[in-house]
C-alpha cells in the first residue's frame, strides 16, 4: 500500500506522544499535594491512558515498530512533569497548554492526511484532537502566566514537543 510508510509513522509517533503525555502527568502527580488539583490532573491522565491503549492496539494491528527513543521520551516526559509541577500551579498548567497546542495541530494534520486513505484512523485522530482540546481549555482556565519566564517556558515546551514528534516519526 502506497501510504503505508506515512501511516506507520503516524501510529509510531502518536503512541510515543501518548506515552509522553502519561509521563508528564505522572511526573506532575508525584509532586502536587493539592487534592482537587491532582484530581483534575488524574482525569486528564485517564484520557491519555485510553489514547495510549488505542494506539498500542493499532501498533499491533498495523505491525508498526515502536520508536527506539521510547525510553528517552518516557523519562524525559516524567522529568518535565516533575519540573513543571515543582515550579507551581502556573507552570503545571502552562506545560499542558503548550503540549496540547502542539498535539492538537499534529492530530488535525494527521486527520487531514488520512481522510480518504484510512478513514477509521482519521476518525481516531480527529476524536483525540478533540480530547486534547478539552485538556488545553482546562489548562487555559488557569492563569498560565504572561510574564517573561512563563512565556519562555511555554515556548521551550512547545519546541521540545515538536522535536520529539519529528524524531519519533522517523526513528
Ligand atoms: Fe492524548
Ligand atoms: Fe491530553
Amino acid at each position: 500500500m502506497k501510504h503505508k510508510k506515512k501511516i506507520d509513522e503516524i501510529i509510531r509517533v502518536d503512541l510515543a506522544g501518548e506515552k509522553g503525555a502519561i509521563g508528564i502527568y505522572k511526573g506532575q502527580l508525584a509532586v502536587i499535594k493539592d487534592k482537587s488539583f491532582s484530581e483534575e490532573i488524574s482525569k486528564m491522565l485517564k484520557k491519555e491512558e485510553e489514547h495510549f491503549k488505542k494506539f498500542s492496539e493499532l501498533l499491533i494491528k498495523y505491525r508498526v515498530r515502536p520508536t527506539v527513543l521510547d525510553p528517552l521520551w518516557d523519562k524525559g516526559a516524567f522529568g518535565l512533569g516533575l519540573l513543571s509541577a515543582a515550579l507551581g500551579k502556573k507552570t503545571t498548567m502552562a506545560c499542558t497548554e503548550a503540549v496540547e497546542e502542539v498535539i492538537i495541530e499534529h492530530y488535525q494534520n494527521q486527520a487531514k492526511y488520512l481522510k480518504g486513505k484510512d478513514n477509521s484512523l482519521a476518525k481516531v485522530t480527529r476524536q483525540f484532537a478533540d480530547d486534547e482540546k478539552d485538556h488545553m481549555h482546562q489548562a487555559k482556565n488557569y492563569d498560565t502566566g504572561n510574564d517573561f519566564f512563563h512565556k519562555a517556558f511555554k515556548i521551550g515546551v512547545k519546541s521540545l514537543s515538536r522535536l520529539a514528534i519529528k524524531l519519533s516519526e522517523k526513528i
